[in-house]
């Protein structure tokens, strides 16, 4: 049901050019000390993750099937890298100059597992496989399903722990939003050429391409961090990732476009005085007229989760982006200076979310600041889907601990739908259709309390 609103999203994002990246780059998520990636095909028999039913009696068992099911998101990883064999793909090649964009390292280090060392049964027709995300099974495949082993264990020998949220988003963020990794950042050029935009928000993605039940058995093994925890952890690090990765790219004598607002750049204007103004102002930046916007849909939602998760580092995150907005209208290293220091806000706000209960009173709260002390931040259409997202997000955390009955959480469906709706096309965005649907369902959360 989530899936719907979110494909109007993601599929009327605007469409990409590669420099090549130059800059020697650290990695970011991987956790260190990844071993051999072994292929989908060694986690795959019926004894193991390739039973046709979810039968398994602690894990499933049918993760292969669900993970490459042809009707749904939940296949989307397995067609990664032969989604790169279509035409829209070659086309992006082709504006590129990129021969086969299937082999291209610009490409395949998202559209596929990005193995440091392969084993015999790896391949590159797998897309993004198992262990692209579980980390390489090289020094954990044989242990991890023998009696006793411990999730402790696994991850002691190289296996990533997906169960924690930083984890977790350091992963998801390296191919959905980019990483240092050579190859792992969609730049403008290739959203010139073609790419869509990459829109991303932890919980409901990982709904949506999820394979495992958080059961008690689950709760007793890993622990369950819950959907507004891994919500906030994402928007805390996908802040620290953007502001840590702006001084690393450029285009050319710029810094790299898509770290800013889309819309603060493409729109249409005219000579014409009789013609207003688009420029919205938002009293959340200090930002001058004419300059390109940051895109600070993620800044935004954070500050809204830190106002009520964690007031006092609510206040010095505020002053921190405040700060930041105004040293980029004024050189590169002031800029960088403020982008180091905001940054460094981010993560600490990922670690104190990460040890923080999100009860229901806080969803509501946040769901309060989302809908209501914020609306006036969401004048951009990147800021409006995320705001979207948050409301759908954290109704379905109220739903799911039981907080809030699934029928009355189900009647708002169309008036969320209406609101993604608002932000789903860059060139109809109109904040003011958005904030009304955003009231209406903020006036029908209230009566759910
Ligand atoms: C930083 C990681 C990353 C890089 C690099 C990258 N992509 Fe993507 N690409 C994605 C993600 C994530 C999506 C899914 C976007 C969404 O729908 O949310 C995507 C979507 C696409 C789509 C649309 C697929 C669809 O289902 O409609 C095409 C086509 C595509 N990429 C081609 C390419 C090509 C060609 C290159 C190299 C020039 C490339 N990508 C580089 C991450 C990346
Ligand atoms: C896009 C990232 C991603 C890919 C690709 C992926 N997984 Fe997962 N997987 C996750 C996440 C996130 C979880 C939930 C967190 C956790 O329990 O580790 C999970 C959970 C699991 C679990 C449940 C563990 C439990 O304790 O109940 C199994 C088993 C699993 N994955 C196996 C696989 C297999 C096999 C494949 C390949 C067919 C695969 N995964 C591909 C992200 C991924
Ligand atoms: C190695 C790169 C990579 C990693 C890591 C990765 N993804 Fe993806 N993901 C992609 C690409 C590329 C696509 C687009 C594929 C397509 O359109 O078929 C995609 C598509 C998706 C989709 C379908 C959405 C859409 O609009 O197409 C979901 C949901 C998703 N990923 C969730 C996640 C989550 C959650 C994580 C972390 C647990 C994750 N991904 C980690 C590369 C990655
Ligand atoms: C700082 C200004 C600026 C920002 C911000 C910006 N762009 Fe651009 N964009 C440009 C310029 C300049 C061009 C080249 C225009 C031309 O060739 O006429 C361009 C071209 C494009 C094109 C190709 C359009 C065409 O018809 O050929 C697409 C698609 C695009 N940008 C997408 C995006 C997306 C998506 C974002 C946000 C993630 C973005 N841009 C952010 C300035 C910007």
């Amino acid at each position: 049901m989530r899936a719907r609103g979110l494909r109007a999203i993601v599929a009327s994002a605007l469409l990409i050019a590669g420099a090549a990246i130059a800059a020697p780059l650290a990695a970011f998520a991987a956790p260190a000390g990844d071993g051999p990636h072994l292929g989908v095909a060694s986690c795959g028999g019926t004894t193991c993750h390739g039973r046709q039913e979810a039968t398994g009696p602690r894990v499933r068992q049918n993760e292969i099937l669900v993970w490459q099911d042809p009707t749904s998101l939940h296949g989307a990883h397995a067609r990664a890298w032969s989604l790169l064999k279509l035409p829209r793909a070659q086309a992006i090649g082709r504006r590129l100059g990129i021969a086969d964009v299937s082999a291209s390292a610009e490409c395949i280090n998202c559209h596929g597992d990005p193995a440091p060392a392969r084993g015999s049964q790896w391949r590159q027709a797998d897309g993004v496989g198992c262990e692209a995300c579980h980390g390489g099974g090289g020094r954990w495949l044989a242990s991890h399903a023998a009696v006793g082993a411990t999730h402790a264990d696994n991850v002691a020998r190289g296996m990533w722990d997906m169960a924690r949220p930083r984890v977790r988003a350091g992963v998801c963020l390296d191919c959905h939003f980019g990483s240092g990794v050579p190859g792992q950042f969609v730049s403008h050029r290739i959203m010139a050429a073609g790419h869509p935009r990459l829109a991303f928000e932890l919980d409901l993605f990982t709904a949506l391409q999820s394979h495992h039940d958080e059961d008690d058995d689950y709760a007793a093994r890993k622990g369950v961090a819950g959907g507004v925890k891994l919500w906030a952890v994402g928007q805390a690090l996908a802040v620290q990732r953007a502001l840590t990765l702006l001084p690393t790219r450029a285009a050319g004598a710029f810094p790299e476009f898509v770290f800013f607002d889309c819309r603060s750049c493409h729109r249409t204007f005219s000579d014409d005085p009789a013609v207003a103004l688009v420029a919205r102002r938002n009293g959340w930046r200090p930002t001058l007229p004419g300059q390109p916007v940051w895109n600070d849909e993620n800044l935004l939602v954070l500050q809204a989760a830190a106002d009520v998760v964690a007031p006092a580092q609510a206040k010095a995150l505020l002053a921190k982006s405040r700060a930041f907005h105004a040293a980029l209208a004024t050189d590169r290293a002031a800029a960088a200076r403020a982008a180091a220091a905001l940054a460094a806000s981010a993560g600490d706000l990922a670690a104190a979310f990460e040890s923080a209960r999100f009860d229901r009173a806080q969803t509501f709260a946040l769901l309060d600041a989302v809908l209501v002390t914020d609306a006036d931040a969401w004048t951009d259409y990147q800021g409006g889907a995320q705001a979207v997202m948050a409301a759908d997000t954290l109704l379905a955390a109220l739903v799911n601990s039981g907080a809030v009955d699934r029928a009355r959480a189900a009647a708002l469906r169309p008036d969320l739908d209406r609101a993604y709706a608002a932000a789903k096309d860059a060139n109809r965005w109109q904040p003011a259709e958005l904030r009304a649907a955003l009231a209406v369902v903020a006036a029908k959360v209230r009566a759910l309390r």
